[in-house]
């Protein structure tokens, strides 16, 4: 239970199953008057209702199928706080200031929508259920660490969001074309992270991020020009370059002392005349790096000096860790701003990429119009499912991602622990953010190639570095965001089969 104190008042939060309903409950009680409840909204999912008096006459109000519950109880008290305790019999000594009353009711809320949840309780035989493909798409003796898909359960204001959705039966055409106006939320949450003073008209909601790079590749690069990025790379940066008949431009990152790094004399050195895109992964898929402030901008100098656009696919950007801090290259002054795209969604930091839902933000006017010349029905539709599950998750999940990003930050170093204690030979950098390792499996020289030997001998599906451009020969990336009882299993699984190979 939490518990959340405003002058004479204590508000108490609880997440309670009662027979085959439950959610949320806060209530409301004055500890001057031997504590006695006032209060009591059950949030429950099902037949939500509150009481007014509890402790005495207990008046018992159902509440309308069809209304959002905790919205709704969050909505009255700030409304009429002193009339509700009044019709309890509770005269309030003096009003709580409405800054006051604001800010505890939005911790009250914060802890309703988000109950405790363990990230360490899953279960191998129901992940096996999934039809998602990590888990589905090897046989069933082999551990899943690969795809960009996290174990984790998805966070409560997700899951509530989409069971009301769909027993609600909204499940029709989504208002275009400000789709539930997202393009607004994300600018209010992209100024309130990174400073960012993005205009809402300059966000487009599209279906995910790699068709936003494919987009972006298409109305702004011709046939044959090139398009410079980071190896290795997430491997559909090379796919969308090649269907759309646009030319790799290779900018290796080479291993410095403590982490991968960008070799700007090379990169200045690939760059012709005929390269038009810096397309950018930040952070960096699949080593993990967050790109420094001086790093960035460099790269933005780079890009204003050659007349480059910089498509950012910033993803990844909430998925940092303790001591780094994500930058968007947007940021850096209105220069670089109007001449990036920014790619960003809520799908991997809150573990929804099957719900389809990513927005664009285009630095200018021009970028926005030129973007958008790509008729919507040649993109597909948005998914109202996504768009509602982004609208939950930015604007009511923070607190599970912070649960999240803990877990994954102790399983990292799990990782790590054990990749220098059991499999020495293996080199890999902490990543900065992300929840995907990246292996150096060189010096084992595993055969026919490390993503083989161990779905062959361990039994655990990695990506394969080949995938991931040149560079990529004799690595494997490794997806840690899981329990760590399943990471503990994959990575003794990996320490014994090479153990057995000796
Ligand atoms: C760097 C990067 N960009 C894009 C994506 C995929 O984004 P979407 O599913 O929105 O296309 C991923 C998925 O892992 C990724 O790592």
């Amino acid at each position: 239970m939490s518990v959340f104190e405003l002058g004479s008042l204590r508000f108490a939060v609880e997440h309670r199953s009662v027979g085959d309903d439950g959610g949320p409950t806060v209530r409301v009680r004055a500890p001057a008057k031997g504590d006695r409840e006032l209060l009591r909204f059950d949030c429950f999912e099902r037949g939500a209702h509150f009481h007014v008096d509890p402790s005495g006459a207990d008046a018992i109000t159902p509440l309308a199928a069809h209304v959002d519950a905790i919205a709704w109880c969050l909505s009255e008290l700030r409304r009429d706080l002193a009339g509700y305790l009044e019709r309890a019999g509770y005269a309030l000594p003096e009003s709580p200031a409405r800054d006051a009353l604001d800010a505890t009711l939005a911790r009250v809320e914060a802890e309703m929508r988000n109950p405790p949840i363990d990230f360490d309780d899953l279960d191998v035989a129901a992940l096996r259920e999934s039809p998602g493909e990590k888990w589905a798409l090897y046989p069933a003796d082999v551990l899943p660490a690969w795809v960009a898909d996290m174990d984790l359960p998805v966070a409560a204001p997700i899951r509530r969001v989409l069971r009301r959705s769909v027993d609600r039966s909204y499940l029709g055409y989504p208002v275009n074309p400000r789709p539930q106006d997202l393009p607004t939320l994300f600018a209010a949450r992209a100024r309130e992270r990174y400073g960012w003073k993005l205009r809402p008209g300059r966000v487009e909601v599209i279906t995910d991020v790699v068709q936003g790079i494919y987009v972006a590749l298409q109305q702004f690069a011709q046939r044959g020009e090139g398009v410079v990025f980071q190896t290795p790379i997430y491997p559909p940066f090379f796919d969308a370059v090649r269907e759309t008949q646009r030319r790799a431009v290779e900018s290796p990152l080479v291993a410095g002392a403590a982490g991968y790094e960008i070799d700007f004399d090379e990169l200045r050195a690939s760059l012709d005349p005929g390269t038009r895109i810096l397309l950018l992964s930040h952070p960096h898929n699949p080593t993990g790096r967050v790109f420094t402030r001086s790093e960035l901008e460099a790269l933005a100098e780079l890009a204003v000096e050659r007349d480059l656009l910089i498509v950012s696919d910033e993803i990844h950007a909430d998925l940092v860790f303790s001591g780094h801090t994500h930058i968007p290259i947007a940021t850096l002054g209105p220069e670089v701003e109007q001449r990036t795209l920014t790619l960003m969604s809520a799908s991997k930091a809150f573990n929804s990429a099957g719900l389809r839902c990513a927005v664009a933000a285009c630095g200018s006017d021009a970028l926005a119009r030129r973007f958008n010349e790509l008729p919507r029905h040649t993109r597909g539709g948005i998914n109202a499912l996504g768009l509602a599950a982004t609208d939950a998750a930015w604007r009511h999940a923070q607190p599970w991602l912070d649960r999240a990003l803990r877990h994954l930050e102790a399983n990292r170093d799990f990782a790590a622990a054990f990749l220098a204690e059991r499999l020495p030979q293996v080199r890999c950098f902490p990543p900065e953010a992300t929840y995907l390792a990246w292996l150096d499996c060189r010096a084992l020289g595993l055969s026919p190639s490390p993503y083989e030997f161990f779905l062959e001998h361990a039994r655990v599906a990695l990506s394969d570095g080949r995938r991931f451009g040149k560079t990529g020969e004799g690595f494997v990336r490794l997806n840690f965001a899981t329990s760590r009882a399943i990471l503990t299993d994959a990575l003794e699984r990996m320490a014994r089969a090479v153990d057995a190979r000796a």
